[in-house]
C-alpha cells in the first residue's frame, strides 16, 4: 500500500468482526489492532487478583498496572501478561463473562484509549477493532465500519465456534449471553457501542466471511485509494 490508512472496525460480539477485520489487514497489507484482546487481558489480570468486579475502585487500581501487550500480526495471534502468553487463556468463560464489567471501569478506559491511539499510530496502514474506535479512539479514521447482524445469527454463529473448539453445544444460553453483552456495552456511561455517524454500516446476518471482507476491501479501495 503506498498511502497509510486507518481504518476503525467497531460492532457488537458475533458480527464476524474479527475474522473480517483480520481479514481486511491481510488483503491490505496492514497491521491489525485487536482492542477488545486487550479489555480481555486486564481482565484476566484482575481476577486473578482476587478483586470482587463491583468493586470499581480496587478494578481500576489491579487495572493501572497491568503490564500489557498485544500484536500486529493478523496471523498470529500475540496477547501477553507480563512476559506470559495469555492468547488463549483471555478467550475462555471465566474472561469472556467477567470482561463487560471490567471494560464499563472509566480508568480502564482512559487507560486502554491512550494506549491503543498510541499503538494504532505510525508510518504503516492499520485496521483497528473494537466497539468504540469510530467514536472515541480514532474518531479521524479514513474509514469506519459499524459491522451488524440479528442477535440470533450471531447467537449461531458464536454456539458453532463454541463446539468447533470442543465447548459445549448450547444455542440458548449463547444466545442469552449475546443479549446480556449488547445490554452491557450498549447501555454503559463511557463510550457505549454505537455506529459513529460518518460509519458504514455493514449488517452481515446474510453474508458469508469472504463476502464481508470483498466488501470492505472495496470500501477502502473507493474511499481510501489504497490497493491491496
Ligand atoms: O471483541 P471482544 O469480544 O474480544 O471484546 C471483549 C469485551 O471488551 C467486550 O465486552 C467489549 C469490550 N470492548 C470495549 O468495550 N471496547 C473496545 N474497544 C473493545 C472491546
Amino acid at each position: 500500500m503506498s498511502v497509510p490508512v486507518v481504518i476503525a472496525v467497531d460492532g457488537p460480539a458475533g458480527t464476524g468482526k474479527s475474522s473480517v477485520s483480520r481479514g481486511l489487514a491481510r488483503s491490505l497489507g496492514a497491521r491489525y489492532l485487536d482492542t477488545g484482546a486487550m479489555y480481555r487481558i486486564v481482565t484476566l489480570a484482575v481476577l486473578r487478583a482476587g478483586v470482587r468486579l463491583d468493586d470499581t475502585t480496587a478494578v481500576a487500581r489491579v487495572a493501572a498496572n497491568v503490564p500489557l501487550s498485544v500484536g500486529y500480526d493478523p496471523d498470529v495471534d500475540r496477547a501477553y501478561l507480563d512476559a506470559e502468553d495469555v492468547s488463549s487463556e483471555i478467550r475462555g468463560d471465566e474472561v469472556t463473562k467477567a470482561v463487560s464489567a471490567v471494560s464499563a471501569v472509566p480508568a480502564i478506559r482512559a487507560r486502554l484509549v491512550d494506549l491503543q491511539r498510541e499503538l494504532a499510530a505510525g508510518a504503516d496502514s492499520v485496521v483497528v477493532e473494537g466497539r468504540d474506535i469510530g467514536t472515541v479512539v480514532l474518531p479521524d479514521a479514513d474509514l469506519k465500519i459499524f459491522l451488524t447482524a440479528s442477535a440470533e445469527v450471531r447467537a449461531r454463529r458464536r454456539n458453532e465456534q463454541n463446539v468447533t473448539s470442543g465447548l459445549a453445544d448450547d444455542y440458548e444460553a449463547v444466545l442469552a449471553d449475546v443479549k446480556r453483552r449488547d445490554h452491557l456495552d450498549s447501555t454503559r456511561k463511557v463510550s457505549p457501542l454505537r455506529a459513529a455517524n460518518d460509519a458504514v454500516v455493514v449488517d452481515t446476518s446474510d453474508m458469508t466471511e469472504a463476502e464481508v471482507v470483498e466488501h470492505l476491501s472495496e470500501l477502502a479501495q473507493q474511499r481510501c485509494g489504497v490497493r491491496p
